[in-house]
């Protein structure tokens, strides 16, 4: 079975509102898969039902991750497992530093995979392995001391994103709309980060609107996303076709009152 499989997903908002209607979807180590779609047509949603946000509730279908049936997994428990989520709209963490939630994050993994039993990283090799990743991803250390998102810039926020995702290799990245917002070089640093960590380790899910971060990343499957659901899928020439289209040949004619 390959890393991610989605079965029929079916993802509803806690009103009863379906968004997510129907999803197939097998993401392996080694790939990069590109998930892109117009506004509001549930990409979030889907990244956020990955991830297991109680707001966003799995109706029908299953996720699977390593062979594992995760669908009624809470958030840490997938966390726990390697599934990684970089968000549109980080929040910020006052009170809590970069680099305490950094090393808070990485003790909870080694908990899990330890049985449970605490096994915390020693300080030296966390201080050593952080200062090379903040290095090779351009992450100011001046960044490593301030609170967790406040007052970052988009770019600084996505850079810390990336600097989380190296620390804590992950099995499943997904990305959701990294690119709005970028300016080239800090799209050059998620980009470079994703390229290095996808792997025999790691699969990655990036979901965009935009064709523009695929022009750094090249995405070995591109799907299509429109109202909820998959309506085509292709290799990295879809991202080109929708780039020069654009996605209205995919939605419904608006129908005339
Ligand atoms: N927490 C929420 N509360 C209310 N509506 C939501 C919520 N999350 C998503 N939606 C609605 O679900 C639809 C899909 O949104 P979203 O998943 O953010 O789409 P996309 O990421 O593709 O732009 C939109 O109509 C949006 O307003
Ligand atoms: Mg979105």
């Amino acid at each position: 079975m390959a890393l991610l499989k989605l079965e029929n997903l079916h993802v509803a908002l806690e009103d009863g509102t379906e968004i997510v209607k129907g999803v197939d979807l097998e993401v392996d180590v080694n790939e990069v898969h590109a998930i892109m779609g117009p506004n509001g047509s549930g990409k979030s949603t889907l990244a956020y039902a990955l991830m297991g946000h109680p707001a966003y509730v799995i109706t029908e279908g299953r996720i699977w991750l390593d062979s594992e049936d995760v669908t009624e997994l809470a958030a840490d428990e997938r966390a726990q497992r390697g599934l990684f989520l970089a968000f549109q709209y980080p929040h910020a963490i006052p009170g809590v530093t970069v680099t305490s939630f950094l090393r808070s994050a990485i003790n909870a993994v080694r908990k899990a995979r330890n049985g449970g039993a605490d096994d915390p990283i020693a300080i030296p090799e966390f201080r050593k392995t952080l200062l090379a990743q903040m290095d090779r991803l351009k992450v100011s250390r001046e960044l490593a001391s301030r609170y967790l998102n406040d007052g970052f810039s988009g770019g600084e926020k996505k850079r810390v994103e990336i600097l989380q995702m190296a620390m804590l290799k992950p099995r499943m990245a997904v990305l959701d709309e990294t690119d709005s917002g970028l300016d080239i070089d800090a799209l050059r640093v998620v980009a470079g980060g994703v390229k290095e960590l996808v792997g025999p380790e790691m699969g990655a899910l990036v979901i965009t609107h935009y064709q523009r971060i695929l022009d750094y990343i090249t995405p070995d499957h591109v799907h299509v996303f429109v109202d909820g659901k998959i309506v085509e899928s292709g290799g990295a020439e879809l991202a080109k076709k929708l780039e020069k289209g654009g996605y209205a040949p995919y939605e419904p004619e608006e129908v005339p009152a």
